[in-house]
């Protein structure tokens, strides 16, 4: 595997992989790699010839107040990972090769309505954030296919609406959430549960669960399961965010009558900010 750090490097790479007609890939991540993004990497490697891997803990998606100097970067290991994968490339650029210029004069990208909502709610700017970093990856990659997990849901909802509506020539491909065996979605921040609170942690999913079974079962009360579920979260020493029942295209809450639902959450657990969903389609 080759690692670069420039994107003259990155360019040069791929300039010479095109030009043999090959098909690239890209798992844009921010490290601390865990079995979800290995899943990433092996659908990207399914659809293409060559595979590209990004880490960048990107300061333009973290608040004033969020945790990106305690977000665990862990490159070394990352690295060993990724090249037991047989990935081609990794792109491991610093902070100024990115942002050449201060973050407050950088053009950004909005992706409204669907950013605003839920965790981009919780974490004003912060979409805009993830937009603008994929924009510019993409734009120095030049991948034909990205590959994103279905976990961050909305974001994935973001970076399709921007692909669409910018004409991005790539193809967006989501993966399944990949879970633990007690079913807590796989997290970089998972790290930061204490053994107490990693106990504790599936009862988010249980709770989306019973949420999506509920609504299965006919229950149109959108608001009264998310109200009992967000008290059932609190009654467990979660501080949710949010619990909501939306229309999964659009992220509006949901309707009677809306067959493609999303159940989503974002909840705190001591210093760990979990998020899940689980998408359904109603028949009928
Ligand atoms: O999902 C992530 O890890 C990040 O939001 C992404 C897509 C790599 C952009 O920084």
């Amino acid at each position: 595997m080759q690692t670069v750090h420039t994107r003259q490097q990155l360019k040069s790479t791929i300039r010479s992989w095109k030009e043999q007609g090959q098909i690239v890939a890209f798992v844009p991540t921010m490290g601390n790699l865990h079995d979800g993004h290995l899943h990433l990497i092996k659908a990207a490697k399914q659809r293409a010839d060559r595979v590209v891997v990004s880490i960048f803990v990107n300061p333009m998606q973290f608040g004033k107040n969020e945790d990106i100097d305690a977000y665990p970067r862990t490159l070394e290991q990352d690295s060993a990972r990724l090249a037991l994968l047989e990935v081609d490339l990794l792109f491991a650029p610093a902070v100024s090769e990115v942002y050449p210029v201060s973050l407050d004069k950088m053009t950004r990208i909005e992706v409204p309505g669907i950013s605003d909502v839920l965790c981009g709610e919780h974490r004003p700017g912060h979409f805009s954030g993830v937009a603008t970093v994929v924009t510019k990856l993409f734009n120095m990659v030049q991948p034909d296919i990205a590959v994103f997990g279905e976990k961050d849901f909305q974001q994935l909802l973001v970076i399709r609406t921007m692909v669409r509506d910018l004409d991005q020539p790539v193809e967006i491909l989501g993966v399944a959430t990949v879970r633990e065996s007690d079913g807590l979605a796989m997290s970089s921040r998972n790290s930061y549960l204490s053994e107490e609170e990693r106990k504790k942690a599936p009862f988010l999913y249980q709770t989306l669960r019973e949420m999506i079974e509920a609504i299965r079962k006919g229950n149109v009360s959108y608001l009264e399961l998310e109200e009992s579920a967000a008290k059932k979260l609190e009654n467990a020493g979660f501080r949710p965010d949010y619990v909501n029942i939306r229309n999964a295209n659009s992220l509006q809450p949901a309707s009677i009558g809306d067959h493609a639902l999303v159940v989503l959450a974002a909840a705190w657990l001591g210093k760990a900010r979990l998020i899940d969903n689980i998408a359904v389609t109603l028949k009928g």
